[in-house]
């Protein structure tokens, strides 16, 4: 029993720096897919933003929270070695600028969180602009092209 726990013992401390370790193709498929997921959603959003769509509550609110926690797990998506390979628009700054990287990730977040509280069309309107302003701010300076 002693031998079996000094061996499930080492066997973890072996294993736990791996389990921080992410797989680099894998990061990048699983970041551009939470792009993907905001950007789809975001053309309905400015639909209702802008009238052109009926006003849906309970889908503001489900994206809002939805888009502000893909927001912070978006910055751990970034391993070493993770700027190679497929088509991969981040820029070098994601990893020379961290702080201001996620300082861009929590604005989308208190952006989206506030707009996911929107219980009218009008605070739908007023909410979110600062959400699209978030997108652009961080594609300007931590997206390439
Ligand atoms: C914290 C920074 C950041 C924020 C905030 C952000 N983006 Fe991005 N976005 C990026 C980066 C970096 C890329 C390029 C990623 C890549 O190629 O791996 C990107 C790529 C994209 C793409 C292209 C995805 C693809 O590969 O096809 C879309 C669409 C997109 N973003 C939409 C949005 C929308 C909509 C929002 C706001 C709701 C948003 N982004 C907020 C950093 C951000």
């Amino acid at each position: 029993m002693l031998r079996l726990t000094t061996a499930l013992a080492l066997a973890l401390t072996v294993s736990a720096p791996a389990a921080f370790a992410q797989d680099a193709a894998a990061a990048i498929g699983a970041r551009q897919a939470i792009m993907k997921y905001l950007g789809g959603n975001m053309r309905s959003m400015a639909g209702m933003a802008q009238g052109k769509l009926d006003f849906n509550a309970d889908y503001v609110k489900a994206f809002g929270t939805a888009a502000a926690t893909m927001a912070s797990s978006y910055v751990l998506l970034f391993p070493d070695g993770s700027m190679e390979g497929g088509n991969n628009k981040a820029a070098p700054a994601i990893f020379s600028d961290r702080a201001g990287f996620e300082a861009e990730a929590a604005k989308l977040a208190a952006a989206a969180t506030a707009m996911a509280a929107a219980t009218t069309a009008e605070e739908m309107a007023a909410t979110f602009g600062a959400v699209g302003g978030a997108c652009s701010s961080c594609h300007k300076g931590y997206r390439l092209e």
